[in-house]
């Protein structure tokens, strides 16, 4: 696949996706999020890859929002189109059936911060920085933002983020439920500028940690039984947009299919054999 801005490997049965425009941040223009959703579709189609962690290239930035000179050129029809096209994109990634993880290396703006909250986990390290700057454009967030951040950190402090335009920090986040755990700075280096030595934080080994991390958890959910995995993320994705009851009744039937599987056998078996379980993801 020829991604223009956008970086894709596969190692370990996990994929690695970098957005890859550092001199703009990282921003989403329409290629990048073309790359995106050919991207997630690889993912999806390949039976070899079992999970997938999205981050940004380079140290500052995992994505600093949707492209502003291209949002400057849309009119209502085509600013509809543009929120539609992102809300689609990033759905597709939240249903994908195998874990996607973000692993936040700096700053999650407006589309960003939109795209890390449709990946089914966050980690984000020290220097990162998440909002939701729209309204300091004129706009409103477009690719599901005024939906997921209050189902994730509750109404009140997702209109705090959205109405100020403001940014938290990655401690800030990992208080409020944006993200499940933080990396910290892994050391320091030195520096100088102006003449003046001094030491800052060491983001390039702060990013491997992050990766690092990232693979970790990818790791410790590739161990399990696939099948399992994709239910249980259908079971959580369906009910969050239904009542309890009927997402009690969605989880009965899932459960219902986990018991049909021949990982299902082997887990129980395992379990009562005092082995260790190897799934086959049938
Ligand atoms: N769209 C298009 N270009 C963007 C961008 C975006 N969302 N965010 C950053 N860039 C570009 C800048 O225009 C600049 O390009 P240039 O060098 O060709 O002028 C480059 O990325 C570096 O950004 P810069 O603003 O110089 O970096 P900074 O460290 O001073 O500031 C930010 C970093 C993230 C605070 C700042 O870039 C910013 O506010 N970006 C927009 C965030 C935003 O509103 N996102 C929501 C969009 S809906």
């Amino acid at each position: 696949m020829n991604f223009q801005n956008l970086l894709y490997s596969a190692k370990d049965s996990i994929a690695h996706i970098t957005i890859n425009r550092p001199d703009k941040l990282n921003a989403l223009n329409y290629q990048t999020m073309t790359d995106i959703m050919e991207a997630f579709m690889m993912v999806s189609a390949d039976p070899q890859v079992k999970a997938a962690i999205i981050t940004g290239s380079g140290e500052k930035s995992f994505i600093a929002g949707a492209d502003i000179s291209e949002i400057a050129e849309l009119n209502p029809l085509s600013g509809k189109k543009f929120s539609q096209r992102g809300q689609e994109i990033f759905n597709f990634i939240e249903s994908l059936n195998k874990p996607v993880i973000a692993a936040v290396n700096g700053f999650a703006l407006g589309g960003g911060c939109e795209l890390a909250m449709a990946c089914h986990m966050r980690i984000a390290s020290e220097n990162a920085k998440f909002g939701q700057p729209e309204v300091t454009l004129g706009i409103i967030p477009g690719y599901g933002g005024t939906q997921r951040l209050p189902r994730l950190v509750g109404k009140g402090r997702a209109l705090e983020l959205i109405l100020s335009g403001g940014m938290i920090d990655a401690q800030e986040a990992c208080r409020i439920g944006l993200v499940n755990k933080i990396v910290p700075y892994a050391g320091m280096k030195e520096i100088e500028k102006d003449g003046v030595k001094k030491q800052v934080p060491d983001l390039t080994a702060t990013k491997e940690a992050l990766i690092a991390k990232a693979v970790e958890i990818a790791k410790s959910i590739i161990r399990q039984a696939p099948i399992a995995v994709g239910l249980a993320l259908e079971a959580v994705n369906r009910g969050l947009e239904m009542t309890l009851a009927e997402g009690q009744k969605v989880e009965c039937d899932l459960f219902g299919i986990s018991i049909t599987t021949d990982d299902f056998t082997e887990g129980t078996n395992a379990f009562l054999e005092k082995r260790k379980a190897e799934f086959k993801g049938i």
